[in-house]
């Protein structure tokens, strides 16, 4: 028997199908139970009953397991949960029995997942403007990322158009900037090491990259590796944890971590979630630092204007948010936002993602001694034990290009799930595909499996929306892994830490 159509449309609105239910309820209680409900009672579950689905919903996805019985891959590094399986490894096993573009119906919306190079290629290159990232997109970033270059659609792209200059080669060929900070984050590990406590990888790469991205952004560190890193969980003397957490670095950063954890989970709750209080810390922090480029711009005066092509061209000297600030010329509320929404989209893009890449690379090394030896020799051919790597010698360096293009193969750090899926599927890639072996970035399994068909491997994203900082994030990963190869010949994981 079906149902008549009213009944169906009804039970598919999301926030009418509860209180429907409990309507139903409620008669079935009234005419065959004979149980009189008070209005009172009724009004309250009907008014409940849509948040209490919705929690119930979202707790359940928060906490089920995504397959069962998997293998488990031992070992762990900060933050980095390998308890059951690699991160997208359930969606492949999905992938493989069901097929690789399907349609699931999530919190009452379909929603459809494609893991198919020719859909992902037609998306994000040649469809390009038949697909946008859209209004529920843009409701749940708004808070954290404003109007900047992540969030806004749009086929002109001024936002990509405008930030493309500050990435010219010369600009992100400046290794005097990740010589310091690498030496400096080194240094930290190495105090670590020499006081007998194994080192939080993960959150010195993290302050490694924050530090390197912002005098990057506007020529003043945020010197989160001042605050030097932490200690194992296990180390807890008062000193050492309030120390670490009012140093003004750590605050900064901790709000800025906060408020992309909350951003996370409001993908989950829908749209309706404060973001107000970490932010206010990461403006606070950030504002002085835009008011006084504002200042520098009306002293500078004259606007040197835009090139043929429309793009303002990157002046001797200037720094992103100069540059950004420059192309700004409204009133002065905006003259703060609008540089501010870069800053952030361009620091949430920045930081963590390489920040992962040389996590996993570790990670990837630790469980890989073979190729961790091999990238070692290559390293000091090349450019030997102590010398500062050159431009030239990361063209020579092609194992750990290698190695880099493999981590991010399995590990891609933005891209979604189903990006991660492509990446690790065996008819696309060999039935070695699971396997971490750098060397199908060279031999013939190159030739074979991404020549013809680059779009199998998209950690930076193809098309109008290509990350801006790919060679940006190559060479801040290639400069420290040598650096970091320079010093130390072995990489254990410390699971207990
Ligand atoms: C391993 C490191 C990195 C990876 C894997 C990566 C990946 C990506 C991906 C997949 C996108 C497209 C996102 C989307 O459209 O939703 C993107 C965009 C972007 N990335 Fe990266 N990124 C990395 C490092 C960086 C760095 C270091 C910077 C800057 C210093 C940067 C700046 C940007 C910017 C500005 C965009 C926005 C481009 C646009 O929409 O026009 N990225 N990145």
């Amino acid at each position: 028997m079906s149902l008549p159509p009213g009944i169906v449309y009804l039970s598919e609105q999301p926030m009418l199908s509860p209180a429907l239910a409990v309507y139903c309820g409620k008669l079935v209680a009234e005419f065959y139970f004979g149980v009189a409900i008070p209005t009172w009672l009724a009004t309250a579950a009907y008014v409940l009953s849509g948040p209490a689905v919705l929690t119930v919903v979202v707790q359940y996805r928060d906490h089920r397991p995504l397959v069962p019985s998997s293998p488990s891959v031992p070992g762990s590094i900060g933050g980095i949960n390998t308890e059951n399986l690699y991160p997208g490894e359930p969606l492949a096993i999905h992938g493989k029995n069901l097929g690789y573009t399907s349609s699931v119906r999530l919190l009452f919306q379909n929603r459809i997942l494609t893991a198919e190079p020719e859909n992902i290629k037609a998306i994000l290159a040649t469809e390009f403007n038949g697909f946008e990232k859209g209004a529920e997109f843009r409701g749940l970033m708004e808070p954290l990322l404003g109007t900047g270059v992540f969030v806004a659609d749009g086929k002109s792209r001024f936002h990509h158009q405008m930030t493309r200059p500050l990435f010219h080669r010369e600009r992100i060929s400046d290794f005097d900037l990740f010589d310091h900070h690498a030496e400096n984050a080194i240094e930290h590990f190495k105090t670590r090491l020499r006081e007998g406590y194994p080192p939080d990888f993960q959150d010195m790469v993290s302050r490694f990259t924050m530090d390197a991205a912002t005098q990057f952004l506007f020529n003043q560190d945020v010197h989160s590796l001042s605050a030097g890193i932490p200690y194992p969980f296990y180390v807890t003397t008062d000193t050492v944890t309030s120390a670490s957490a009012i140093h003004p670095s750590n605050v900064f950063a901790g709000a800025f971590q906060e408020a992309q954890m909350i951003t996370a989970t409001r993908n989950r709750f829908g749209a309706h979630w404060p973001l107000t209080e970490p932010m206010g810390v990461v403006r606070d922090f950030l504002d002085p630092i835009l008011r006084e480029a504002v200042v520098k711009k009306r002293a500078a005066g004259v606007d040197p204007g835009k090139n043929e092509a429309g793009e303002r061209e990157a002046q001797e000297g200037e720094t992103l948010l100069d540059h950004l600030v420059n192309y700004t010329e409204s009133t002065h509320r905006q003259i703060i936002r609008f540089p501010r929404d870069e800053i952030l989209n361009i620091s949430v893009a920045g930081r963590d993602t390489t920040a992962s890449l040389l996590t996993f690379t570790i990670y990837m090394l630790a469980e890989h001694p073979n190729v961790l030896s091999k990238l070692r020799s290559e390293n000091l051919r090349i450019v030997g034990p102590m010398r500062r790597p050159t431009h030239d010698d990361f063209r020579e360096l092609k194992y750990l290009r290698a190695v880099l293009n493999e981590t991010s193969r399995l590990y891609a750090p933005v891209t979604p799930f189903a990006t991660i899926v492509m990446h690790r599927r065996t008819d696309l890639w060999g039935p070695d595909a699971l396997e971490f072996d750098p060397d199908r970035f060279l031999d013939q399994r190159l030739h074979k499996h991404l020549t013809p068909n680059p779009f199998i491997f998209l950690p930076f994203n193809p098309g109008p929306r290509i990350c801006l900082g790919q060679q940006f994030a190559y060479h801040e990963a290639s400069f420290f892994m040598v650096r970091l190869l320079q010093t130390f010949s072995t990489i254990e994981l410390a699971p207990e830490a």
